[in-house]
């Protein structure tokens, strides 16, 4: 294999590439039985939410792949290989036969560990930005193979909108929806992902686990873009999991719900808990209420469904 470096010099190249990548919240998490490759089958409805990482790939000296991030979060980001940014520009640059020299800069606004795919939005933004840094011209059908191997949400990361994730999440079908707006709750320290889903395993231990299927109510309320209508059919198969590890967030879903949430639920795998509201305006007063509470470390407002992982202008 050539070790030629990823230098801008490649055709179609560019100087630094900067993309923007949004949150995520998942407005139906069904979850079936583990398989025997110790994923669990997924009917995973994503929703992009106008929270957003940016990643900027700038090149580097051969030899060079390095990590580093900027933003309220930045502590708690780990800046090894083992970040999925770096893990991407690796995997790109070993299909290409180039070296992965690189420097990754992550500006991160994501809650880390949240259950809101924010180390899932940086693999994918910055599969985007190497292609785009590298001129390597991958196909959309390759980039996403690349986010299926970085990990179950990436491909969504890199679609975004709304979208229904089978399989153990990677096979995305587009989903129409209206808009919808949110309020989330940051919780103090996060969840391990693979933790919570052995949770789910422990408590659903002996008992049959159907297989997993989007809701024909849900998806009919998500593309009449009706919040009454979605706020009766959320679901996320891994709460119970997630208010075992973290008890905790019990008080947080109730204190939102009593602020005038239509619908509350934990986001993802957790522990950041998601609220439906009708309206910009219930929206600030819920996250009002939720900071008063004293039942969470912070609060964030979005809406969604937002385009997934794009090159911006620097
Ligand atoms: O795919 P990803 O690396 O993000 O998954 C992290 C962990 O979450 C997996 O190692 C597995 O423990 C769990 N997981 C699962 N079933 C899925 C997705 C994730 O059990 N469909």
């Amino acid at each position: 294999m050539s070790t030629a470096p990823g230098t801008p010099e490649a055709p179609g190249a560019a100087r630094q590439v900067t993309v923007r990548v949004p949150a995520k919240v998942n407005v139906q998490l069904a979850v079936g039985a583990a398989r025997p490759d110790g994923f669990h089958d997924l009917a995973n409805v994503f929703l992009a939410v106008s929270l957003y990482d940016r990643v900027t790939a700038t090149p580097a000296a051969p030899g060079e792949l390095t990590v580093t991030c900027s933003g309220p979060y930045a502590d708690q980001v780990p800046l090894d290989r083992g970040n999925l940014a770096a893990r991407a520009a690796e995997l790109l640059a070993a299909r290409h036969g180039l070296s992965p020299d690189v420097h990754l800069h992550i500006d991160k606004d994501i809650p880390v560990a949240g259950g809101m795919a924010g180390g899932s939005a940086d693999g994918a933004a910055a599969l985007l930005a190497c292609d785009a840094l590298w001129g390597t011209g991958a196909s959309r059908e390759e980039l996403l193979e690349i986010c299926a191997e970085l990990g179950s949400d990436v491909p969504f990361s890199l679609v975004g909108g709304a979208a229904l994730g089978t399989g153990r999440g990677e096979h995305l079908t587009a989903l129409p929806a209206g808009t919808f707006h949110w309020v989330f709750a940051l919780a103090h320290g996060g969840l391990s992902t693979p933790a919570v889903f052995r949770e789910f395993d422990r408590l659903t231990e002996g008992t049959p686990v159907p297989a997993p299927e989007a809701s024909p109510a849900l998806l009919a309320a998500l593309a009449a873009g009706d919040p009454e209508a979605l706020a009766g059919t959320l679901v996320n198969d891994l709460q119970p999991a997630a208010l075992s590890l973290a008890p905790g967030l019990a008080a947080t879903l109730d204190a939102g719900l009593g602020a005038g949430a239509l619908a509350a639920l934990v986001s993802g795998s957790g522990p950041t808990t998601a609220f439906l509201v009708p309206d910009p305006e219930t929206a600030a007063k819920v996250a009002d209420a939720l900071e008063a509470s004293g039942t969470c470390r912070a609060t964030r407002t979005a809406h969604g469904p937002v385009p997934g992982a794009t090159p911006v202008p620097t």
